[in-house]
């Protein structure tokens, strides 16, 4: 079984979004497989890297959506990203130094992180972005 599989119901109804999700859990899989898998953790970090690169690409994405579309909420979320990147970088930087079981650290914040934030937070602007006609 996969670390972390995505499934339809996760899909949020605008094509770009939801490419963009999956697109970060498959990152998130490839971080998987090589922290079971890999013994010098080069393809781990590079992995990690291009997560974070990856999610700017997506935060900036979606806010541009919710700009659009007068999302209430918008500051709020914007708000939950900016900490989820200084957190991330902390992660990132504790991987650098090979912390003791950062891999595992890594993959159940990542893990733990998405799935909260595209169940919740991400799901309640979909009414919004529906309502501007968005798909
Ligand atoms: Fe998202
Ligand atoms: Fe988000």
């Amino acid at each position: 079984m996969q670390f972390l599989e995505w499934e339809d119901t996760y899909n949020i109804g605008v094509k770009e979004i939801d490419i963009q999700h999956r697109g970060l859990f498959d990152i998130i899989s490839k971080l998987s497989t090589s922290q079971r898998y890999e013994t010098d953790g080069k393809y781990f970090f590079a992995m990690l890297i291009q997560l974070v690169d990856y999610t700017k690409i997506h935060f900036a994405t979606e806010e541009r959506y919710m700009r659009e579309a007068q999302y209430a909420k918008l500051i709020e979320h914007q708000q939950e990203h900016t900490v989820f990147i200084t957190e991330v970088m902390k992660l990132v930087h504790d991987c650098e130094k090979k912390e003791p079981d950062i891999q595992q650290k890594i993959l159940n914040y990542l893990k733990d992180w998405y799935m909260a934030h595209i169940m919740g937070t991400d799901r309640d602007y979909q009414k919004a972005l529906m309502d501007k006609g968005f798909t």
